[in-house]
């Protein structure tokens, strides 16, 4: 994958991320998931008055992937931060969102950036992310 594509990924999530819809945390993230046939699919967190509804970026990016079509996925942006301000710091995902991706993506593959307002951004695997993991392998 190349750097270029990379960057994009991630001007894509802070991109999502300004359609956070975050009133009870303050907390906007977004995110942008590369499938293999090239499509981009991003997301925001959705958070909900009853608080335990609310969904994160990487997963509404996941299901928009999924419920249209895409399996298959190389990589995914994600950038959070408290407040309008483009975020100085990293967010990585979640537990329940690296369980999530899990269920699709090739640990030991599939790239996980974390992104800053200046569109730098650190790496990892998804195994790197969540060694010993469960997966649908587990089931076979
Ligand atoms: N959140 C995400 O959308 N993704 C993450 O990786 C971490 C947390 C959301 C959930 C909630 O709406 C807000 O950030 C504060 O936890």
């Amino acid at each position: 994958m190349t750097e270029s594509k990379k960057k994009e990924l991630v001007r894509m999530a802070l991109e999502a991320r300004t359609f956070a819809y975050a009133p009870y945390s303050g907390f906007r993230v977004g995110a942008a998931l590369l499938a293999k046939d090239g499509r981009i699919f991003t997301g925001c967190n959705v958070e909900n008055a009853a608080y335990g509804p609310s969904n994160c970026a990487e997963r509404t990016a996941v299901f928009k992937a999924v419920s249209e079509g895409a399996r298959d996925f190389t990589a995914i942006a994600v950038a959070g931060g408290a407040g309008e301000d483009a975020p100085d710091r990293y967010t990585a995902p979640c537990g329940v969102c690296r369980q999530v991706l899990m269920e699709f993506c090739a640990p030991e593959r599939f790239l996980v950036l974390l992104g800053k307002g200046d569109l730098t951004w650190e790496e990892y695997t998804l195994a790197e992310l969540l060694p010993v993991s469960f997966s649908p392998q587990n089931l076979q």
